[in-house]
């Protein structure tokens, strides 16, 4: 049975037929087998949500499965006024990373917020700015956002330079818990103005239409 009568099937979920493209890299919304790809190859440095279930396991095994409940939780607990768009990042259809993009309150604030990260061996190449630069197309085009903000400690300077060289400026710093200490997370934004003033890299989307009823458009 393949419904061939009445025509193809819809997927329930469209937002799994969503694909982003850039120079060098495709972004496909994170099914099973890549979040369990992903998280075998989530990289040390990556600092966790500190609030993350603890189990009796070894610190790499408790990483991976705090990645893997983020990312069941999104997809579970989405709706059109809050949700949590994990895309795989892949180069030459091998994965290389994540890439998150949040609307938490969209509707109302039209404000996206986004959160990366690549394996060691695939950073430096302008691919962190890259996929930051394909989820803000879809954010600012698609999706109509007015603003976009982000936040990184302050010492995280890969992040901070794909924030900066992408045109977010600084929107303040605020003091948090950071091991057995506190430190500086820095707070930026670009809004779309700043978004469409420059020439960005071509982005291609393709499969939005299907999505829209998902974000409330
Ligand atoms: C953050 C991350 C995704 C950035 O990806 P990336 O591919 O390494 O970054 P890019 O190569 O696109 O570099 C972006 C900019 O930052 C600069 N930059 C990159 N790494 C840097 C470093 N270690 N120190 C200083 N500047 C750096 C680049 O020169 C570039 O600036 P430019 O465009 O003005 O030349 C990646 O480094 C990463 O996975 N880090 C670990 C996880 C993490 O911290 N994620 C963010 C949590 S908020």
């Amino acid at each position: 049975m393949n419904g061939s009568s009445e025509g193809p099937v819809a997927l329930p979920w469209p937002l799994f037929g969503l694909r982003l493209g850039t120079a060098q890299l495709e972004l496909r919304p994170a099914r099973e087998s890549d979040c369990l790809a992903l998280a075998a190859r989530v990289p040390d440095d990556l600092e966790l949500d500190p609030g993350a279930t603890r189990y009796a396991v070894d610190e790499p095994l408790n990483r991976r499965a705090a990645i893997l409940q983020g990312w069941w939780r999104a997809l579970g607990t989405w709706t059109p006024d809050e949700w949590i768009l994990s895309f795989a990042v892949v180069h030459d259809g091998g994965l290389v990373g994540s890439q998150t993009l949040e609307g938490p309150g969209f509707r109302s604030t039209r404000t996206v917020d986004t959160a990366s990260w690549l394996v060691p061996d695939a950073r430096g190449r302008g691919w962190g700015t890259q996929a930051r630069a394909a989820v803000l197309a879809l954010a600012f085009g698609a999706l109509g956002a007015e603003a976009a903000v982000t936040s990184a400690w302050r010492d995280n300077h890969a992040s901070l330079g794909v924030s900066r060289s992408l045109g977010y400026a600084d929107n303040g710093v605020q003091l948090h818990p950071r091991g057995d200490s506190r430190d500086e997370m820095v707070h930026l934004r670009m809004s779309r103005s700043v978004w469409t003033s420059r020439a960005r890299p071509a982005v291609t989307i393709e499969g939005f239409e299907a999505c829209r009823p998902y974000f409330g458009l």
